[in-house]
């Protein structure tokens, strides 16, 4: 039987616990899953390409039907490289709606093979964004519960370098708390 590829393109600066939600929905439905991090998308990210790959790596380490790629250029030719039949976008409120129906639709007009497929995040995450996670952490909030243990102390370390030095001094105790 034909197994079902699909892609879930995003920007992931950072990835969130809402990603997370997503891919572990996505991995239940599809035969493979391919976590597709736009190249280029902002000219500042917080996070530069390899780490957001090792994090999404990381993150997705329990699902073996998922994998992370990074792509650039149009979504719809990374697609039909990878010979994927769907496209996974969350939608977690009916701002999104209006946005994404028109990139669907857009894509479907580009590649009307490739079909798009929504799903809902669970509701804690509905007001969820990496923007706003970004925005709360270099103005000092707490972004406990909205990221990963592990992408939330590589955020702590990038905005306060002295976080990082203090665990590059004491590398087993950061080991410890994961
Ligand atoms: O996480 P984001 O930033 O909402 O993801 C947006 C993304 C990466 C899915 C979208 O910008 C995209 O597909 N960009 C690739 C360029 C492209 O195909 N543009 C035409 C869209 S109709």
């Amino acid at each position: 039987m034909k197994k079902i590829v699909a892609i879930y393109p995003g920007s992931f600066d950072p990835p969130t616990n809402g990603h997370l939600d997503l891919i572990a929905r996505g991995s239940k439905i599809f035969d493979q899953l391919i976590v597709a991090i736009l190249r280029n998308a902002e000219k500042a990210p917080l996070f530069g390409l390899p780490e957001r790959v090792l994090m999404l790596e990381s993150m997705t380490a329990e699902f073996k039907n998922v994998e992370v790629a990074t792509f650039d250029g149009l979504m719809v030719e990374y697609a039909a490289k990878v010979k994927a039949d769907a496209v996974l976008r969350g939608i977690r409120a009916i701002s999104d709606y209006e946005y994404e129906l028109q990139m669907a639709l857009m894509n479907r007009k580009l590649h009307p093979e490739l079909e798009t497929v929504f799903m809902m995040p669970a509701e804690q995450y509905s007001y969820l964004s990496s923007r706003l996670v970004r925005e709360i952490a270099q103005l000092g909030g707490s972004i406990k519960d909205l990221v990963p243990v592990m992408v939330e102390q590589r955020i702590k370390e990038k905005l306060d370098p002295a976080v990082k030095l203090q665990h590059a001094r004491n590398p087993t105790k950061r080991r410890k708390r994961g």
